[in-house]
């Protein structure tokens, strides 16, 4: 079976679907694989390493996508790359498939499966496939990196023969995989950490972290919903979550937000009012950015300064570690793959509960409920 890994060719993207080590594997699990030529130069890995793992390296062009079986890829391909990819091959993207539609269409129309990393089940046995969470670590970590460089003020606290430096204060907002990790670097920085979310399950791990848990009082489980993912919580809920929120956000000197609930817009956690109480010098970095963002005035892939305040929307932030981020997305999708794999064949069992949770569409249709209802609806 002929497996492409084209090169990512839009919005600047760095990071490739497969490693030397990967197509190696790949090819084991009994695969022909073929390499767009560059696929992995803004991940600093050359075509030569990839023909000495045993792939072939196609120039570019449309070759690559009408001859695969199977394509694997970090974006999902444009509407106009679907359409000459071969009917029922199989795409395997990171489609956030309840806001691409077009794309979701033109899969459908095309008759491809397509298999979506962000669809993938959160479980136990699926774990080394959860590119949500690969990408999502390094968004983290690496938020607060971006922060600290831009930060005019020291993150740890500092006895000096000139005096004594406060710690800079850090507050998270959402505390899933992204907020934790960032919660840890910041830790590591010696800056003073709070996080907030609704899923008042966090607050152990919080902790555990060294950071200050800040809670809004209610039943308790007002923002839990299906999965252990975080839902919409009511409106009084949120009015006492803004009050909170605008206590902590007036003196911190970063904030970092993350949240996120599956398939919606971000929630708006950070109005320009709250921003107006911000200390000039002080920066939001805004991980929800790709969502709509959790800051009122983020621009997605723009960093702008309001009243000395710095609102940072940069959307693919793992894409600015693309060794790493590739390294661990690589895995993940050959994780995936290879999963479907028995003997060399392909063995689409739409019992699984993996492989039928992580499909959107499949012989002319569309599988997924959620997506089925962001078209209709
Ligand atoms: P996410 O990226 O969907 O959301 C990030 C965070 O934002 C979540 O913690 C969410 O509760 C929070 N949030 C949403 N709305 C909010 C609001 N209005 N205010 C404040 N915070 C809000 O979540 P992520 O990081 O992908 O993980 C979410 C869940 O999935 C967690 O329970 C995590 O432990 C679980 N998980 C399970 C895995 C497994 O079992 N294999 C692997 C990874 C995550």
């Amino acid at each position: 079976m002929y497996l492409a890994i084209p090169k990512e060719d839009i919005n600047n993207e760095s990071r490739v679907a497969a490693t030397p080590g990967t197509v190696k594997e790949l090819i084991s699990a009994g695969l022909d694989v073929y390499v767009e030529t560059e696929a992995g130069s803004k991940s600093y890995i050359s075509d030569k390493e990839y023909e000495e793992a045993g792939a072939n390296i196609i120039g570019s062009g449309n070759e690559i996508l009408s001859q695969a079986d199977i394509i694997i890829k970090v974006l999902p391909p444009s509407v106009e790359q679907v359409s000459q990819i071969k009917p029922n091959a199989i795409v395997i993207s990171l489609c956030q498939t309840t806001r691409e539609l077009d794309i979701v269409k033109a899969m459908r129309d095309r008759s491809l499966t397509s298999l979506s990393m962000h669809l993938v089940p959160r479980t136990t046995l699926a774990q080394k496939m959860d590119a949500l969470s690969s990408q999502a670590n390094i968004a983290g970590y690496k938020a607060v990196l971006m922060a600290a460089s831009k930060l005019s003020v020291y993150m740890p606290l500092l006895m000096t023969a000139a005096g004594t430096i406060r710690p800079a204060k850090v507050l998270i907002l959402g505390a899933g995989v992204a907020g934790l990790q960032a919660i840890a670097t910041a830790k590591r920085l010696g800056a003073h950490v709070e996080a907030f979310d609704v899923r008042p399950v966090v607050k152990e791990q919080v902790e555990s972290l060294g950071a200050k848990f800040i809670e809004v009082d209610s039943s308790g489980d007002e923002g839990v919903g299906e999965g252990g993912y975080a839902k919409e919580t009511s409106d009084d809920y949120k009015q006492r979550q803004q009050q909170l929120i605008h206590e902590h956000i007036s003196k911190a000197d970063v904030v970092i937000t993350t949240a996120l609930i599956p398939g919606k817009p971000a929630p708006i956690l950070i109005p320009t009012s709250m921003v107006d109480a911000m200390k000039p010098g002080s920066i939001v970095m805004d991980l929800a950015s790709e969502n709509g963002g959790n800051c009122e005035l983020t621009q997605k892939d723009e960093v702008i300064d309001y009243n000395g305040v710095t609102i940072d929307g940069t959307s693919n932030i793992p894409g600015t570690m693309p060794v790493h981020a590739s390294e661990l997305y690589a895995k993940n999708i050959t994780a995936l793959l290879t999963y479907m794999i028995k003997d060399g064949q392909l063995d689409l069992d739409l019992e699984d509960e993996i492989i039928s949770g992580s499909m959107y569409t499949h012989n002319g249709e569309i599988t997924h409920e959620q997506t089925k209802d962001a078209l209709t609806g």
